[in-house]
């Protein structure tokens, strides 16, 4: 079931689009849905993102896989542990350009013994990474139907893409690299039983939706072959807001950007916001300067004192003593303990 509904809801989706652009509703599906996704995707991702920004983090949270800034003799991890704010910057911009904590990742497994092994695990970074990549590329490139004149990256990079020239279209690699990736994500995600069973259908839901909108897109490019002049009007009307659909677009295209608007729309409201949140982790973008900054907890009491562990054991030193527990100043010779009256 949890496989079988997202699918289900990916087909509901096709059918719709499919239907509806058919029947005269060309406006709806070209039109109106993708004007109203764009609405929620970007007032859904602000919100988030504001709500995020707006949660207190009185502390440094830092993480703590690599050495902290300390004594001058103890080599500091700068990048996994930086105390200032380049370290920071130099720690995110490895996390999101290339996936780094993916790549440290690790698995554990019981052998015979039983005993209890961890093993490096680079498949989820690998199809990430491949994923990821292939995905700017295409949206990157898309820009040929929105920009009139079209960027000279845009041009550049349709040139590498295509460079193996392989057909008419040219193939671009990355359309084989998403579509592989994709189905590795998915293939990872039903064969390790683990992961399986932890797996939900918003899970598998952007993974079949992704798939679907690449598998349409290479369907209009390769096979069906759209009149992308007509189309370049629209995207072009849309983005300078005076849309209009002229002629026959063809069922593939309305079922394409179906898929793209439901995408956008869903974006905000689920797993996919690790794109603002990857920005927003306390444990990400904070510096471990704890040990050279003293952090207030803004909102502390201010009638209450601080009590300084000093104090604490002044206080109740002979109880402590009394109860066995270890002290850092003895108590003077001749006092007596509670427990010895
Ligand atoms: C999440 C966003 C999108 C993704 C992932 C996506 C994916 C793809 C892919 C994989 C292709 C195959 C050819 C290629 O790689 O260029 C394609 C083609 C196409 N897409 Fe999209 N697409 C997206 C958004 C859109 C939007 C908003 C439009 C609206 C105009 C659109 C219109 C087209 C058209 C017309 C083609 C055929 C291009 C050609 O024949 O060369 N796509 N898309």
């Amino acid at each position: 079931m949890r496989i079988l509904y997202p699918f289900v809801a990916v087909l509901g989706l096709i059918v719709i689009a499919a239907i509806g652009s058919q029947v005269g509703m060309e406006a709806l599906f070209g039109i109106v849905f993708p004007y109203l996704a764009i609405l929620i995707f970007i007032g859904g991702f602000i919100n988030k993102v504001v709500g995020w920004a707006k949660s207190p983090v009185p502390f440094r949270i830092p993480t703590t896989c690599g050495q902290a800034n300390s004594l001058p003799w103890i080599k500091q991890d700068v990048l996994d542990n930086p105390s200032n704010t380049i370290g920071v910057v130099l720690r995110m911009a490895l996390e999101v350009l290339t996936f780094r904590s993916l790549f440290r990742n690790t698995q554990a497994d019981v052998y015979e013994g039983p005993k209890l092994r961890y093993g490096s695990s680079k498949y989820l970074w690998l199809f990430g990474i491949l994923f990821h990549y292939s995905f700017l590329v295409i949206v990157v490139r898309h820009l040929r139907l929105f920009a009139d004149p079209v960027p000279f990256f845009v041009h550049m990079l349709e040139f590498g893409d295509g460079f193996l020239q392989i057909g008419l279209p040219h193939l671009y690699q990355s359309d084989l690299v998403i579509v592989g990736a994709i189905a590795l994500l998915f293939l990872r995600r039903v064969t390790i039983t683990n992961l399986r069973y932890i797996s939900l259908p918003a899970d598998y839901f952007p993974l079949f939706l992704i798939f679907a909108i690449a598998v349409t897109g290479m369907l209009m490019r390769y096979v069906t072959r759209v009149d992308v002049v007509n189309i370049k009007q629209l995207a072009v009307g849309l983005a300078t807001f005076r849309p209009v659909i002229a002629g026959d677009l063809g069922v593939v295209f309305y079922i394409h950007i179906f898929l793209v608007s439901t995408l956008l729309v869903y974006f905000p409201f689920s797993k996919l916001m690790h794109l603002g949140g990857v920005f927003m982790s306390p444990t990400r973008n904070l510096a471990n300067n704890s040990r050279m900054v003293r952090h207030i907890n803004p909102w502390n009491d201010p009638n209450l004192k601080p009590h300084s562990y000093a104090a604490y054991e002044d206080e109740f030193r002979e109880f402590m003593v009394g109860a066995e527990i270890p002290v850092e100043k003895e108590l003077p010779a001749e006092a007596e303990t509670p427990a010895a009256e």
